[in-house]
């Protein structure tokens, strides 16, 4: 692959560029939208903004469950005040999964709209232990959500009103699983999905299930991507000299990414709003683009069941 196709770069969406946005995406670009086209009421906007005012308010992400309609996270927030940030976040994520349903229909046929969230904490010089740090370069992974192979796609929206939020990010994923796949232990849970145990795990997994018990059904993909998750963050070497490029989100602006296929990491910045989608490979314009497909080739294994995903 040629240094050109590499590099990571911001594309703004315009009506020109609407049937590409996919590929854009695919090939580990960030779409860019200087204004976002859409503003919360500003009773919504102020209590989400008077979080981190509040003491000890601000240790945690506020997660909006759509699917449960459920949110976590709000222990800190002052009673008074939880109603106000719960509606913000829920118009947020159902205009974020309307909107985004909208650019992008062939994704939204067949994802799984994951989480919404709130991020009220400034990442510069946040004290956190190295496998939580925002500002080592990375590929997602969720431990409590596998993905059996979905991409984690992910809009955001910094609020803040007068700071941007700055990334750093590396080079996409077929770049860097190459040179690191192997060395991150590939092979090792590639061998696992063949392994008697594993498939014994597979057999008993939807009675331990139905009995309640709490069980994390992960396919060798996803204990691989959890994997490469530690190992890149981990890694000085890749951590120092990467190829990176940088990113600043003004107040206001919204930006969406593959952020599995592109490592990512984030310097500065307080108060954004997200909402996570997992993407079957399936809908992808072109499904050598996935991770998984990725991987797949370089180990010569299958990774994950493809009905799995459709849960
Ligand atoms: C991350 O996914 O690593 C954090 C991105 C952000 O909050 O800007
Ligand atoms: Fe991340």
């Amino acid at each position: 692959m040629g240094l050109a196709n590499e590099a990571v770069k911001m594309v703004q969406v315009s009506n020109a560029n609407r049937a590409d946005l996919g590929p854009a995406l695919e090939k580990g670009n960030i779409l860019f939208f200087s204004q976002t086209p859409f503003e919360l009421s500003s009773h919504g906007r102020q209590a989400l903004l008077s979080i981190a005012e509040v003491p000890g308010a601000h240790h945690k992400n506020i997660a909006f469950k759509p699917r449960a309609q459920k949110i976590t996270g709000l222990s800190h927030v002052p009673a008074n005040a939880r109603g106000a940030v719960e509606n913000a976040l829920k118009s947020y994520s159902e205009w974020a999964i309307h909107f985004v349903a909208g650019l992008l229909p062939a994704y939204a046929h067949g994802w799984q709209v994951d989480y919404a969230s709130f991020r009220p904490v400034e990442e510069e010089n946040r004290d956190l232990p190295w496998k939580k740090r925002n500002d080592l370069i990375h590929t997602d992974a969720f431990p409590s959500r596998p993905t059996h192979g979905g991409l984690i796609l992910r809009f955001f929206t910094n609020l803040n009103p007068s700071q941007d939020r700055v990334w750093v990010v590396g080079r996409p994923f077929a770049a860097i699983a190459p040179e690191h796949a192997v060395t991150a232990g590939l092979l090792k849970f590639a061998a696992q999905a063949h392994s008697p145990l594993r498939r014994a795990w597979s057999a008993v997994l939807p009675a331990a299930r139905s009995a309640g018990l709490p069980v994390t059904d992960r396919s060798p993909y996803d204990r691989f991507m959890l994997a490469f998750h530690d190992y890149l963050k981990a890694n000085a070497e890749f951590q120092n000299n990467c190829p990176k490029y940088q990113f600043r989100f003004p107040p206001g602006s919204s930006w969406m990414v593959f952020t599995d296929i592109v490592p990512h990491s984030v310097i500065s910045g307080q108060y954004a709003l997200e909402q996570t989608f997992i993407v079957s490979p399936e809908t992808l314009s072109s499904r050598a683009h996935a991770p998984i497909s990725i991987l797949e080739s370089i180990s010569g294994t299958s990774l994950a069941q493809k009905a799995a995903f459709a849960r």
